[in-house]
């Protein structure tokens, strides 16, 4: 693709101007002067480089959505600031090189898959042989071909999220910004979104995804932050994160009980802990609960607005 240019010239991404940058960004949400003040992002600093796959983690009511919307310039910072390719987020080409899914994807039920992506595709400032031309391309990228004549109120969770990625490409952003792309899709659904998703990075576009599915933030995303209360908890390279250079684990299948007493023991006279013992999870998850642990508001994390 012709505008994959700039983006293959750049040889150091860390080097280069972020994709995103986020610094001491805080937003308090004041819904009525009678109510209290929401703090739902608290000095948040990160950075997207070009050409990345950037996680956003957190439990609902985290402040996911909200800083993805002052990146985009939807929501307006309290403090701090955010740039989309060294443009301040205030300003509109900020927005110009951006693709955004958002969290619940509104889109005319009447119209039909093809239709959507033509009415976003006008909107993008895209006609003619360049709309005739892309459409089925998009179509055939997010496997919607055979359902494009169908009206999108018959598509499934899964369907409308390919819909939502592929209005979200449409002009070919070099950023983009997917909220939770794989709520609510089934297993194979999301495969098809991560699949999309490492080709969006394959073609050099940077992205920021948020999601509480953690495996697979683990399966796309170069970096990841955990966030918590709007604060980052935890943040760096997939393999840092979950590589935890001091500790081995053995996944042992079909031994007698005493087995796992015999094991302890050995562990013991070696000199060493037993850590843990249990069925194995994914170590990302691993990490986001135990940098979690004991910060569980008493309703379990869930919004409270
Ligand atoms: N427009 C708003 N007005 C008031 N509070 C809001 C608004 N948007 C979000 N919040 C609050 O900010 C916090 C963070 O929300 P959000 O960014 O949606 O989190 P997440 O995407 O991680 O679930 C929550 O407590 C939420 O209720
Ligand atoms: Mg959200």
């Amino acid at each position: 693709m012709e505008r994959r240019k700039s983006s293959e010239s750049l040889q150091v991404p860390n080097e280069a101007t972020p994709a995103v940058l986020v610094e001491h960004l805080t937003k308090v949400f004041q819904p009525s002067l009678s109510r209290q003040k929401v703090p739902a992002v608290v000095d948040l600093s990160f950075r997207v480089g070009q050409g990345e796959v950037y996680g956003l983690i957190g439990p609902n009511g985290s402040g996911k959505s909200t800083t993805m919307k002052v990146i985009l310039g939807l929501v307006q910072a309290t403090s701090g600031r955010t740039e989309v390719f060294g443009i301040d987020s205030g300003k509109v080409g900020s927005r110009r090189d951006v693709g955004f899914l958002p969290e619940n994807p509104y889109f005319y039920k009447h119209m039909t898959g093809r239709e959507t992506l033509e009415f976003y595709g006008k909107l993008c400032g895209i006609h003619g042989a360049q709309l005739r031309e892309r459409v089925p391309e998009l179509l055939a990228l997010v496997g919607l071909e055979s359902a494009a004549g169908r009206p999108i109120a018959g598509y499934s969770k899964g369907m409308l999220q390919r819909i939502g990625l592929a209005q979200a490409i449409v002009h070919r952003p070099r950023l983009v910004v997917l909220d939770e792309p794989t709520a609510g899709v089934d297993p194979r659904g999301s495969r098809h979104i991560r699949d999309l998703i490492l080709q969006m990075k394959a073609e050099g576009t940077s992205v920021i995804l948020s999601s509480h599915l953690l495996e697979q933030v683990q399966e796309v995303c170069d970096r990841a932050g955990i966030i918590y209360k709007g604060r980052m908890v935890l943040e760096g390279r997939l393999e840092d994160l979950t590589q935890l250079q001091q500790q081995m684990e053995y996944v042992v299948e079909g031994g007698p009980p005493e087995l796992a007493a015999e094991i302890q023991t050995l562990v013991e006279r070696a000199g060493a802990k037993l850590v843990s013992a249990g069925h194995p999870r994914t170590t990302l998850e691993k990490l986001f609960l135990e940098s979690t642990e004991d910060k569980e508001p008493a309703t379990g994390g869930t919004r409270h607005d």
